[in-house]
């Protein structure tokens, strides 16, 4: 059964399905059962959240959904139970989310093909834990996967940001 919350934010649009993605509420086109990196990529034009495995298990497509990190490959859009939050929508007023400048501080990509869900996930982190440790750090982003080998740089990163924001 749907929480209150989801009742309130996911209804019935001329697709089936309305969420709100970065502020703004959205009529889902695609079948309700379309998972929402789909919707985001292919139907809003979001590419921040990208597509790896499919199985949520290396984390690219991370999207906040309210205040929690979710692996938008294997939730269906009509399961969306909260805002939607994707990496275009960080930062206000011009400015970056202070994440996303600490990991431009640090160069923490090679590829960048990871960097999304390393982003989307550390903010997720600090919001816990504010003062993380360096296993903190490497425990929260231990489902993240980086093939090119980043993950020191994004370990600074998350430090730095930390640092920021203390
Ligand atoms: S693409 Fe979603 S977890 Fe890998
Ligand atoms: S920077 Fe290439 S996968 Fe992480």
């Amino acid at each position: 059964m749907a929480s209150p919350s989801a009742s309130l934010l996911v209804g019935q649009g001329s697709g089936g399905v309305t969420i709100q993605v970065n502020g703004k509420s959205v009529d889902v086109q695609s079948a309700a059962d379309t998972p929402l990196l789909y919707v985001l990529r292919d139907e809003l034009g979001l590419h921040g959240p990208r597509f790896g495995c499919g199985l949520g298990q290396c984390g690219a497509c991370t999207v906040h959904v309210g205040d929690r990190a979710v692996r938008s490959c294997v939730v269906a859009v009509s399961d969306v139970a909260g805002p939607v939050t994707t990496l275009e929508g960080l930062g206000s007023g011009g400015q970056l989310h202070p994440v996303q400048q600490a990991f431009i501080n640090e160069q923490a990509a090679q590829c960048g093909y990871c960097t999304n869900g390393m982003i989307m996930q550390s903010i997720i982190l600090l919001n816990n834990n504010p003062s993380p440790s360096d296993a903190d750090i490497r425990q929260g982003l231990a489902n993240n996967l980086c093939r090119c080998g980043s993950h020191l740089a994004v370990i600074r990163a998350v430090q730095g940001a930390a640092a920021v924001s203390a």
